[in-house]
C-alpha cells in the first residue's frame, strides 16, 4: 500500500504526463464548445427563467437593476477563438502537454547551451589572443583591463568588494600586500587552484589561555603598538618563538607559501583590535579563496589575473 502510495507521487511517472495532457486539451475543447454554444442563436430561449420576448435574462435587483443577456461583440469573440488557435499551435510547437516535447523540441536548457556556445564562439578567440600576452604586459592594455574589470565585478565582488577593498577575512587586493605573493605567478595560481589558510586553535598549539593572553601583547609589539604590557609581551615571545614562528617566521612577517599573513605591518585579515587578534589565536582561522580555473577557464583566469595584478602595480 505504501509504495503504490510512493509510486503515485511520483511525477515523472506516465500516469501524470497523460493527466495533463490529456486534461489540457479536453479544456480547450470545452472551451471550443462553450463559446460556439453561447452563440448559438439566443441562448437565452433556452433558459427556463428567461421572459417570452424580452431580452433580459429575469434577474432583477433594487426593483429595477435588470440583467440584458445580449450576444458577445464580434471582435471579442474572435479574440476568444484567436486564444483557443494560439494555445493549440502554441502547445504544438512548444512543452506543455505532459511530457511532449513539442516539434521544435525547445528547452530552456538547449536554449541555454545555444547561447552559450554562441557567446563562446564570440569571446574565446578574444580570450585566448589575452592569454598570448604576459600578464605584467597584458596589466598595462587598457581594452584588456575593461573585459578584466568586468569579469572581477562578476565573479568576485561578492567576496572581495567591488572597489578589491576586501572585507573582514577577505583580503584587500589593491594595497600590495599579500597572503600568497603577489606575483603574476602567484596571483595566477591562487585564482586558478583557489587557496585555504590554517591558522590552528589554542588547543592545537598547545596553549593555556593565560598563554594566549600573553602571545596577544607580543603580537600587538610586533606592528608597533603601543600600552601594550612589557612583561606579558615577553613571556609571549617564547611560545611564539616556539610555536608561531614555523608559519608566521621568526620575525613574524609571515610566509606566503602558508598563507601566513605577516604580522608586523599593520595590516589585519580580521582586524587589528587586541579582541579580535585573541579570537583569531583562541579559535583558529580558516579563510578559503574557491579555485575557479575549472569554472572560468584558463584564459579568463589570466586576463583575472592580470587585473588583481594592474590594481596594486599601477
Ligand atoms: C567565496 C568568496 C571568494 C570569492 C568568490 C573570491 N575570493 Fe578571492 N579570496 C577569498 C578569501 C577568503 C581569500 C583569503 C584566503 C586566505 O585566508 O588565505 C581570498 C584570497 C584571494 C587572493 C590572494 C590574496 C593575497 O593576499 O594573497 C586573490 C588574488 C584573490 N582572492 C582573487 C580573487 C579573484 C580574482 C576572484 C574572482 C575570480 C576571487 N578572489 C573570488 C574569498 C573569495
Ligand atoms: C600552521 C601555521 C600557523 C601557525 C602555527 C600559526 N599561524 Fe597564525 N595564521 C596562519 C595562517 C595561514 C593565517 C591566515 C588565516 C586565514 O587566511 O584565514 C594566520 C593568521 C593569524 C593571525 C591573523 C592576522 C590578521 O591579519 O588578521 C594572527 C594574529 C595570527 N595568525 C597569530 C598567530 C600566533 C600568535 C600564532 C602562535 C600561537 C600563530 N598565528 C600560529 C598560520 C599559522
Amino acid at each position: 500500500m505504501e509504495e503504490l502510495n510512493l509510486s503515485m507521487l511520483d511525477f515523472t511517472h506516465p500516469f501524470w504526463s497523460w493527466f495533463v495532457g490529456v486534461g489540457t486539451i479536453l479544456s480547450i475543447a470545452f472551451c471550443f464548445w462553450l463559446v460556439w454554444w453561447m452563440t448559438r442563436g439566443n441562448p437565452m430561449e433556452k433558459t427556463a427563467s428567461s421572459k417570452d420576448g424580452d431580452k433580459t435574462t429575469g434577474h432583477q435587483w433594487d426593483e429595477t437593476l435588470q440583467e440584458y443577456n445580449n450576444p458577445l461583440p464580434g471582435w471579442w469573440l474572435q479574440m476568444f477563438y484567436l486564444t483557443l488557435f494560439f494555445s493549440i499551435v502554441y502547445l504544438a510547437l512548444y512543452p506543455g502537454l505532459g511530457s511532449y516535447a513539442g516539434i521544435w523540441q525547445w528547452s530552456s536548457r538547449n536554449q541555454y547551451d545555444k547561447e552559450m556556445q554562441y557567446a563562446a564562439s564570440q569571446y574565446d578567440p578574444i580570450f585566448e589572443a589575452f592569454k598570448k600576452q604576459e600578464i605584467p604586459e597584458l596589466a598595462k592594455n587598457a581594452d584588456a583591463m575593461t573585459v578584466g574589470k568586468r569579469l572581477y565585478l562578476n565573479y568576485c565582488t561578492v567576496c572581495h568588494g567591488s572597489d578589491a577593498g576586501g572585507n573582514k577575512g577577505f583580503p584587500n587586493l589593491t594595497d600590495n600586500d599579500w597572503l600568497w605573493g603577489g606575483d603574476p605567478t602567484n596571483i595566477k595560481t591562487t585564482i586558478m587552484q583557489g587557496r585555504a589558510g590554517i591558522m590552528p586553535n589554542h588547543q592545537t598549539n598547545g596553549l593555556t589561555v593565560e598563554d594566549v593572553d600573553n602571545v596577544v601583547q607580543y603580537v600587538l609589539t610586533l606592528s608597533g603598538r603601543e600600552g601594550t604590557d612589557a612583561a606579558k609581551a615577553e613571556q609571549g615571545k617564547a611560545k611564539f618563538m616556539t610555536i608561531c614562528m614555523a608559519c608566521h617566521g621568526t620575525d613574524g612577517k609571515g610566509n606566503p607559501m602558508l598563507g601566513a599573513p605577516n604580522l608586523t605591518d599593520n595590516v589585519w585579515l580580521y582586524g587589528a583590535h587586541p579582541d579580535t587578534i585573541k579570537q583569531t589565536i583562541m579559535n583558529g582561522r580558516n579563510g578559503v579563496m574557491p579555485a575557479h580555473g575549472e569554472f572560468l577557464g584558463e584564459a579568463k583566469v589570466h586576463l583575472l589575473s592580470a587585473y588583481i595584478y594592474s590594481l596594486s602595480n599601477k
